[in-house]
């Protein structure tokens, strides 16, 4: 997938996984908006971001935004703000998440509420928030970053988020592939920087 001047927005793109993926953007000449609460190290990220493409000359444009994904009403007004800084999201990576792994029995209700908040409708708010634009468009990649568990159905939080956010795997309904060039793509995090950027 040629990057070059495409708006990648990561979410959870200021550390681990994210990070990782919005260096291999910036390698690859795009512009990368990264999402996530902790202010400080959305900023050290963006620096760092920043310092590599200037090394590189890439010319990749860096923005960030401060939300929670689980603010559904905070994330649409973060990702205009983005959209307006960048320009349309050309492909948009729903990377934030955590995973508290235990005995189902061990674990409390909280934990699977907290779960579901972050990683079904956090990445439901953010997915939301984009694809009206790019079906608008008739443009857009989405990628759900899921986990090897998914594959093993094990536990719910993870197959709940893949599965029903965009429907996980299934192909777009008619109506949606006349309007849209792309459907979305769930990839475990081993794969996602082979697949998604190669
Ligand atoms: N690493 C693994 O082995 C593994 C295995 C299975 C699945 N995964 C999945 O892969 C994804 C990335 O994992 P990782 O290990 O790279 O994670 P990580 O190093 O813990 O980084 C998580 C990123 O998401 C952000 N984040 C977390 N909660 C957020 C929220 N509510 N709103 C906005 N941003 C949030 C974090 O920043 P802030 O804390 O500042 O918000 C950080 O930028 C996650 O979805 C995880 O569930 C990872």
């Amino acid at each position: 997938m040629d990057l070059t001047d495409k708006h990648v927005l990561i979410t959870g793109g200021s550390a681990g996984i994210g990070m990782a993926l919005a260096q291999e953007v910036v390698k690859r000449k795009g512009n990368v908006t990264i999402v996530a609460r902790t202010v400080a190290r959305l900023i050290d990220a963006k620096t760092q971001l920043e310092e590599q493409a200037q090394k590189l000359g890439t010319g990749s444009r860096i923005a960030c935004q401060a939300v929670d994904v689980t603010d559904a009403a905070a994330v649409r007004e973060a990702l205009a703000l983005a959209v307006r800084e960048l320009g349309p999201v050309d492909l948009l990576i729903c990377n934030a998440g955590s995973a508290k792994l235990g005995y189902f029995h061990e674990l409390d209700l909280a934990t699977f509420s907290q779960q579901m908040q972050v990683n079904y409708f956090g990445v439901l708010h953010v997915v939301h928030a984009l694809y009206g634009d790019m079906v608008r468009r008739n443009q857009g990649h989405i990628v759900l970053v899921g986990s090897a568990l998914s594959s093993f159905e094990t536990t719910p939080h993870h197959v709940v988020r893949r599965q029903h956010v965009l429907g996980g795997n299934r192909r777009p309904r008619a109506k949606e592939r006349g309007q849209l060039a792309s459907a979305s793509k769930a990839v475990t995090p081993d794969q996602a920087i082979c697949v998604i950027l190669m």
